[in-house]
């Protein structure tokens, strides 16, 4: 017995050794039964600051476009449902993770491809990179995508892929199914047919629920945007417009956020996103939230310090800064970034925090 082990010095009990037997020996009985204290974890499990796996890293677009190439031949968009390559964090090898909560990839399509019609319980963001003409539809519109646009495809929403181009179009997928998979809520299904029926216009749901107006009916779409694509073309003047009107933020930048024109809210109850316009010779004060975040270098180069690592980017690199690390961008010419990130979940739980 741990009490009677106990060593003696000068002939009186060693009470610290004696202690220390005594919890060895009383966390092994409640270990059978499945128990465990907490006060011998509470520093690991109550952090006094965020504690993240997840390292600040950059995927050149040079070296993803030569490799998503490169997979072209060796397999079919349909033989692999969607032929992605995944940017792993490079300290979550194995996850399929970029930060703890997002997955993202690169999507190829090639010319006459089809990505066949799925669904499931993750929402995805498109951010279209390289290639013009190619097709998501989702709920019966067909939306053709160009570079900017960026194109949501939300809980359980069919939707399908396919290029009628004649170049090959990539894509950066962010999706949220870490968090769908820690809650353990994934569900997802094929379509017996590889495209859905399409009775809808291109840009229909950009037309009726994106300027300004809306029908009597809006699509119930679990609290995501009814929009379909948010493109380039719209969005882009409107930075433009906020550069010219002074309007910068000293952290971000000239900075909108897509929003669900029904609520107001995120275009999605998990991820959110945002296009920012960052004037030549542009140096950021520092900044830092809870919500890891994906940014794409849409036009223009640049840097951003996070802690001390730098990362330098170019038109089309994605790179990711991680939860609750500083960072501060810098931009060497005229910049755009667009950037995602899981803030609408964190904050929908109010444990989102920022500072600087
Ligand atoms: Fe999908």
């Amino acid at each position: 017995m741990a009490v009677s082990t106990a060593k003696k010095q000068n002939g009186k009990p060693d009470t610290k050794h004696n202690i220390e037997a005594m919890r060895e020996a009383f966390y092994e009985r409640i270990s059978e039964y499945d128990m465990a204290p907490l006060w011998k974890v509470m520093k690991n499990v109550v952090t006094k600051e965020p504690v993240t796996q997840c390292i600040p890293a950059l995927w050149r677009f040079a070296d993803a476009k030569a490799l998503v190439l490169e997979s072209g031949p060796l397999i079919t968009a349909e033989e692999a449902e969607r032929r992605v390559l995944i940017l792993e964090n490079p300290a979550m090898r194995g996850q399929s993770k970029i930060t703890n909560s997002l997955f993202a990839g690169i999507q190829m399509i090639l010319p006459g491809e089809v990505a066949p019609a799925h669904q499931h319980v993750s929402s995805a963001i498109r951010f279209v990179l390289d290639g013009e003409g190619a097709y998501t539809a989702v709920e019966g519109e067909k939306s053709i995508m160009y570079p900017g646009d960026f194109v949501i495809t939300s809980n359980w929403a069919p939707h399908d892929h396919g290029n009628d181009s004649k170049e090959p179009m990539m894509w950066l997928d962010v999706l949220d199914f870490p968090m769908v998979n820690f809650f353990e809520t994934s569900f997802a299904q094929q379509f017996a047919e590889k495209t859905q029926p399409t009775g809808r216009g291109d840009g229909d749901s950009l037309a009726f629920y994106g300027s300004g107006v809306l029908p009597d009916s809006v699509p119930d779409r679990r609290g995501a945007s009814p929009i379909i694509n948010y493109t380039y073309k719209r969005t882009r003047p409107i930075i433009e417009r906020m550069k010219k009107a002074g309007d910068i933020d000293k952290r971000h930048g000239a900075r909108v956020r897509y929003v669900n024109p029904v609520t107001g809210g995120p275009v999605l109850p998990t991820m959110g996103a945002n296009l920012a316009l960052l004037p030549a010779g542009f140096k950021g004060e520092p900044y830092r939230s809870t919500d890891g975040t994906v940014f794409v270098c849409v036009e223009g180069k640049g840097s951003t310090k996070v802690g001390d690592k730098t990362l330098e980017w170019g038109p089309n690199d994605v790179f990711v800064v991680p939860p609750w690390q500083r960072y501060a961008h810098a931009a060497a010419t005229e910049a755009v970034l667009f950037s995602i990130s899981d803030k609408p979940a964190q904050e929908a739980l109010g444990i989102w925090r920022e500072g600087h």
